[in-house]
């Protein structure tokens, strides 16, 4: 078949370091289905798949049944994030061994909450993942900060009466745990990075030589606390919308290579769990359809950078062979299409993921993925899911 690919640019198919796809545990969420059928039509050929189903995946069993469902699902390799679940006295419950060995092939750990909160722990975390060059992907948030926090700290949850998840709760973690990799010698991944003075932290510790990485949202790349004055909870997530002035910073970071990787933090949420007043509302917004257009609309990156951030370094650091590459003649391509003059408008109900929380209702955004590509075949034709 021949595709006439005259005025779209052709990227290396997009690596998302961060999805939540809700299975096993919420199917009425998001099943691997579902949101791989959003992560193709996102342009995306790779996802790591977030740790906090339910049950946790924290068992050899549990990332191979994700795997699995990835597999038969063909839409797009999906790779499983293994929990670092570790006791309180700092034995290891998670099997870590067995996830990395397993046909999952786990590489990255997730703390999940559960070892933010004691250094002791995340100590043991990090030196247990050395052992095969896994990676920690840690949340950043200092729980003790951020008791009952509903927004960004600062002058609106001061004047809407709400409880602030201050920046520091999140450079906090940030700086003792980079303190901590570079102690142990392994590698460390920042989450969703959200404030001015995390990047400047994280630069600091790329240059004294730590083996850290770091991703930011598109959503933080674009909006800002403000959005919570509406009390529209769809603009509820952890860590929250931030300041102008932090998002300028995240823009920059991204530009300059001090945050690595653009990550979607793709949250689906069911209507009950959004559709209620904004404090018992759960935290988290849709990402994977999106990302590319809303990081198209911030203009921070050129086509190269975007090829960079979005696919080739992610891919490096989920250490996965044959994403983020330029395709090469012979080589099953991963690769994606996109019409850099189209626009679209988000229609929420014409979303492939089951649900509907995008804070980009309504919005025209720039950039359709015309057809994407995993292992040579097509998973998106003509703007369509192949299955
Ligand atoms: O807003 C968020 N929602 N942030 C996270 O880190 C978790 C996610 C979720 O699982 O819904
Ligand atoms: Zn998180
Ligand atoms: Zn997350």
């Amino acid at each position: 078949e021949v595709i006439d690919a005259d005025g779209l640019i052709a990227l290396p198919g997009l690596v998302d370091l961060h999805t939540h796809l809700r299975e096993p545990g919420r199917e009425d969420a998001e099943t691997v289905m579902s949101g791989s059928r959003a992560a193709a039509l996102g342009g995306y050929t790779a996802v790591c798949a977030m740790a906090n189903t339910d049950p946790v995946a924290d068992t050899a069993g549990v990332v191979e049944q994700v795997w699995r469902l990835g597999q038969a699902a063909g839409l797009v390799d999906v790779r499983p994030v293994g929990a670092v679940t570790v006791g309180l006295a700092g034995e290891r419950l998670a099997e870590l061994g067995a996830m990395a060995t397993s046909a999952a092939a786990v590489r990255i750990f997730s703390d999940d909450g559960h070892c933010v909160s004691d250094p002791r722990l995340m100590r043991r975390a990090l030196e247990y993942v050395k052992a095969f060059d896994g990676v920690i992907a840690q949340h950043a948030e200092e729980p003790r900060l951020t008791v009952g926090a509903q927004l960004h700290e600062g002058e609106l949850s001061g004047r809407l009466g709400l409880a602030g998840w201050p920046a520091v709760a999140e450079e906090a973690i940030i700086a003792r745990d980079a303190l901590l990799a570079g102690h142990v010698g392994s590698r460390l991944h920042i989450c969703h990075v959200s404030t001015a003075g995390s990047v400047e932290i994280i630069r600091g510790a790329k240059r004294a030589g730590i083996r850290i990485t770091a991703e930011v949202t598109p959503h933080h790349l674009l909006l800002t606390d403000a959005r919570a004055e509406s009390y529209d909870p769809v603009f509820k997530v952890n860590p929250p919308l931030r300041t102008d002035t932090d998002v300028a910073a995240l823009r920059a970071g991204l530009a300059e290579g001090v945050i690595d990787a653009v990550a979607t933090d793709h949250a689906p949420h069911a209507v009950e769990d959004k559709e209620c007043e904004w404090q018992y509302a759960r935290p988290g917004m849709l990402g994977l359809e999106t990302a590319l257009s809303i990081v198209m609309s911030t203009k921070s990156l050129s086509w190269d950078g975007i090829a960079e951030r979005m696919s080739r370094v992610p891919a490096r650091i989920a250490g996965l062979d044959g994403h983020g590459r330029d395709p090469a003649p012979g080589v099953p391509a991963n690769l994606t299409l996109v019409d850099p003059a189209a626009t679209w408008v988000v229609e929420p109900a014409e979303l492939a993921s089951l649900s509907r929380n995008t804070p980009y209702a309504g919005m025209e955004l720039p950039g359709r993925v015309m057809a994407t590509f995993l292992a040579g075949r097509p998973t998106v034709l003509d703007g369509k899911a192949t299955k």
